[in-house]
């Protein structure tokens, strides 16, 4: 009898449901803090460039069995320019939760093919548009503010307005604030995604979910004969051209409406939010220097476009960039740097440490102005290089010039003037005025 019940006790425990119960937690467990910590240095950079820099002197190609990472900027460049040696799609596919996108496609000729017709549907006057959005939407808030205004939620609603007026997706605006959740859900895993089992990566696909059918109404319920209106309304023309390739079709208009609306939305708000809060963290000559180009802007922007880049030197949204090497290839210069990566390895391209290698950017550790916005690597380079670096310019330029033209723009003093991220999104960043 007592070794029956022992058994039986002893079974309740054994119960190959409880092991694997612990197994899954103890997975979900780590995943979250691989997760939190991941988003952690995507928005607190200043260790991940230390320990670039430390590699870049010690270790300049550091290669893990199969993973590498490249500290100097001619290596970081020349593997973002080598795409058949160094692929994109296959990090990229699994990110890609409202559809195929141009950003997971690697074979050339149907990449250019997809970009072109992206390209005929950017009108010239878009990025004039994106500006006059952003610096309204910002002066009307400082107008109405009494102590502060919030970057982030600023930059929230110009973005929202972008989306629907610039690429066409009706009731962007509205006070029912789905569309704006799904985006910033959705563009957030971009930069993160959260691992299978958290609550997060369910959000997130069903963010996917909702954005795609919202797209889908969105076509369904166009008006057939405006065509030049807005990105949508050109690329539904593309469709209807006599010369359209088979490709070429509403599904593929669906997933190209979603990413665009995805990669326009967060990024745009993460990188106001971060250059404002890099420029009021220099001292008051760069912060002047700041506000003098501020006021310039409207007929040159040229100082501001420079003093912006130069704040995402030290926070650029994408820190790496990483591909996939399909084959064996060399990488490095013809002296001993020149080292074999292996086939099916995955090779980190990080920006952050290309923009501050001292051999392509003198003094990196110094915030100068002044610097060339060509060289940097924010908006990547090669095949993949940003398609929206045009709208993203303009947002950035209305909103930070429009804030920084207000005569007492400052930062608040401690906790309540820090920046608050949620993931890799930016979700508060409250500015005195
Ligand atoms: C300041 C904000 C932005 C930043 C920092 C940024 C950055 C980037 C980077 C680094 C890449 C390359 C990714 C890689 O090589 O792995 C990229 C690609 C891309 N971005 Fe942006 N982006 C921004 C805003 C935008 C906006 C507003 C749009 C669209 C409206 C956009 C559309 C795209 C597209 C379509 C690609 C893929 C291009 C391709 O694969 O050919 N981005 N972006």
């Amino acid at each position: 009898m007592l070794v029956k019940a022992n058994s039986s006790r002893f079974s309740r425990f054994a119960s190959p449901s409880i092991p694997k119960r612990i197994a899954r937690a103890l997975s979900r467990s780590k995943n979250r803090a691989v997760y939190c910590l991941s988003g952690y240095f995507l928005t607190h950079q200043r260790l991940p460039r230390w320990l670039f820099a430390q590699l870049r002197r010690f270790r300049p190609i550091f290669i893990l069995g199969p993973f590498v990472i490249v500290t100097r900027d001619d290596d970081v460049r020349s593997v973002l320019t080598r795409n058949s040696d160094f692929e994109l799609g296959e990090f990229a596919r699994s990110r890609m939760l409202a559809g195929r996108f141009v950003l997971d496609t690697d074979w050339p000729r149907s990449h250019a093919a997809q970009l072109s017709v992206l390209h005929t549907a950017i009108a010239e006057t878009d990025s004039r548009e994106i500006r006059t959005i952003a610096e309204k939407i910002c002066q009307d808030a400082l107008t109405k503010a009494d102590v502060h205004v919030d970057v982030a939620a600023l930059a929230r609603g110009v973005s929202m307005a972008v989306v629907e007026q610039v690429h066409g997706l009706p009731g962007a605006t509205e006070p029912d604030a789905r569309l704006q959740g799904w985006l910033t859900e959705l563009a957030s895993a971009i930069i993160l995604m959260p691992p299978p089992g958290l609550s997060e990566r369910q959000s997130v696909e069903k963010a996917a979910d909702g954005l795609v059918s919202y797209v889908r109404t969105a076509i369904a319920s166009h008006p057939p004969g405006q065509t030049d209106a807005d990105l949508l309304s050109r690329l539904l023309a593309g469709v209807d051209a006599s010369d359209a390739p088979d490709w070429l079709d509403h599904d593929w208009v669906t997933r190209m409406a979603c990413g665009m609306a995805i990669f326009g939305m967060a990024t745009v708000v993460r990188t106001a939010s971060d250059a404002m809060d890099e420029i009021l963290s220099q001292p008051e000559a760069v912060v002047e220097g700041a506000r003098e180009a501020a006021l310039r802007a409207q007929t040159d922007p040229d100082p501001l476009r420079r003093t912006i880049y130069e704040a995402l030197r030290f926070r650029p949204m994408l820190p790496v960039l990483a591909r996939y090497s399909p084959r064996a290839t060399l990488i490095g210069t013809r002296d001993a740097r020149r080292r074999i990566v292996k086939a099916g390895a995955t090779v980190w391209a990080p920006p952050l440490a290309a923009m501050h290698d001292p051999r392509a950017f003198a003094k990196p550790g110094r915030f100068v102005p002044e610097r060339d916005p060509a060289q940097s690597l924010v908006f990547g380079a090669g095949q993949h290089a940003c398609l929206g670096q045009s709208f993203a310019d303009a947002a950035l330029i209305g909103i930070v010039g429009t804030l920084l033209r207000h005569p007492s723009l400052h930062r608040l003093p401690g906790k309540v003037g820090r920046i608050r991220y949620r993931g890799a999104a930016a979700e508060q960043l409250l500015v005195g005025i």
